[in-house]
C-alpha cells in the first residue's frame, strides 16, 4: 500500500484524489488517509501531491515511519468502504495526527 505521510496534515490539496483509480483516498479532519486494503498500489497519486506526503509503504522516511500505521488504524472502525466517494468526509483523525500542534507552513 501507500501512506499518506505528516505534510498532508492541515495542508489537504486533494490533487491526490482524483488521481487514485480505485477512490481508496479518504478524508479525515486534518488529513487524508489511504486504505491499505483498497490501495492497489498504481502510484498515480504519489507524483501529484504538492508537499510529497505519499509515499510507497517501503519508502516512508523513517521520521514518518509511524504514518503506516495511522493509515491503517484509522479505518479499524470503517472495515473497507469501497470508495471515498461514497463516505465524504469522515469527522476524526487517527490519534498521532489528532495530537500533533497545527502543522503552519
Ligand atoms: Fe494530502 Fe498531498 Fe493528497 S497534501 S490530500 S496527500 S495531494
Ligand atoms: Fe490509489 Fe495511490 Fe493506491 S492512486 S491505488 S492510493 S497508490
Amino acid at each position: 500500500t501507500y501512506v499518506i505521510a505528516q505534510p498532508c496534515v492541515d495542508v489537504k490539496d486533494k490533487g491526490c484524489i482524483e488521481e487514485c483509480p480505485v477512490d481508496c483516498i479518504y478524508e479525515g479532519k486534518r488529513s487524508l488517509y489511504i486504505h491499505p486494503d483498497e490501495c492497489v498500489d498504481c502510484g498515480a497519486c504519489e507524483p501529484v501531491c504538492p508537499v510529497e506526503a505519499i509515499y510507497y509503504e517501503d519508502d516512508v522516511p523513517e521520521q514518518w515511519s509511524e504514518y503506516y500505521t495511522a493509515n491503517v488504524e484509522f479505518f479499524d472502525d470503517l472495515g473497507s468502504p469501497g470508495g471515498a466517494a461514497a463516505t465524504g468526509p469522515i469527522p476524526k483523525d487517527h490519534p498521532i495526527i489528532a495530537t500533533l500542534p497545527l502543522q503552519v507552513r
